[in-house]
């Protein structure tokens, strides 16, 4: 019998509110790919950590919740994503800005990097795995056939996100979100462990004054230049 293709993966790294989530889903869907949050995987574990009473400064008490974690990513018959967290459908709690700084914080310890490693290469199947991140292409998947990097100014990010919580009847302020931004660039980039850069190779692009759908013109571009098929089939 002959040996199994290896599956092709595409990293998507870049800071939070660059639209690497909307993007990956979209590219994920026209190639028929597979598609991993790897962002999820860290705001999973904040959340798992605050609802054991696991203090987020413990790396072994982290690293011991980020491996035995009952999680399961599930698209409802209307298509919709839901994160679920011991059985509870956690999809809410886990976009808000709370659990992001959670989850930059759990994110520092190499032991929960080492122990979530694993479990995010498992996402890789055929036919192939869009793979939105920090350290896709850096640590995850070294080897992935494509590796970009999105990002966008520190103001448009805040900007898209004011946007999206306000539509959302959310009361929050805009300076705050720009410091909140920021403020998660800078534990993001400069920790010790998988720090958030470029991985050598990636294609970098500032999306700052893009539309989501000149983002996406510009990726099947050059998955078209790069041999990459649409399909019609989807899969998540
Ligand atoms: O992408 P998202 O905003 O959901 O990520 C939340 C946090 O998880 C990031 O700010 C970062 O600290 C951490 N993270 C990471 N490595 C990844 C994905 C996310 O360190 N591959």
């Amino acid at each position: 019998m002959a040996a199994d293709k290896q599956p092709v993966v595409i990293t998507i790294d870049g800071p939070s509110g660059a639209g690497k989530g909307t993007i990956s889903r979209i590219i994920a869907k026209k190639l028929g790919f597979y598609y991993l949050d790897s962002g999820a995987l860290y705001r999973l574990l904040g959340l798992s950590a605050k609802r054991h009473n696991v203090s987020i400064t413990s790396e072994n008490g982290l690293s011991a919740l980020a491996e035995h974690m009952d999680i399961n990513f599930i698209t409802g018959d209307n298509g919709q994503f839901k994160t679920v967290l011991e059985g509870e459908d956690v999809s809410r709690e886990l976009r808000t800005e709370e659990t992001g700084l959670l989850a930059s914080q759990v994110a520092q310890f190499p032991a929960v990097r080492g122990a979530l490693l694993n479990r995010q290469r498992m996402f890789a199947r055929t036919p192939g795995l869009v793979a939105d991140g920090r350290d896709m292409g850096t640590e995850v998947f070294p080897a992935a056939e494509l590796k970009i990097y999105l990002t966008a100014s520190a103001e448009e990010r805040a900007s898209r996100r004011y946007k999206e919580l306000i539509a959302k009847g959310e009361d929050v302020s805009l300076p705050a979100l720009v410091e909140q931004v920021r403020s998660r660039d800078e534990s993001d980039m400069s920790r010790d462990a998988s720090p958030l850069r470029p991985a050598e190779g990636a294609i970098e692009i500032d999306t700052s004054d893009m539309s989501i759908q000149d983002v996406t013109d510009t990726l099947l571009n050059i998955l078209a230049v790069k041999g990459f098929k649409l399909s019609s089939q989807v899969t998540n």
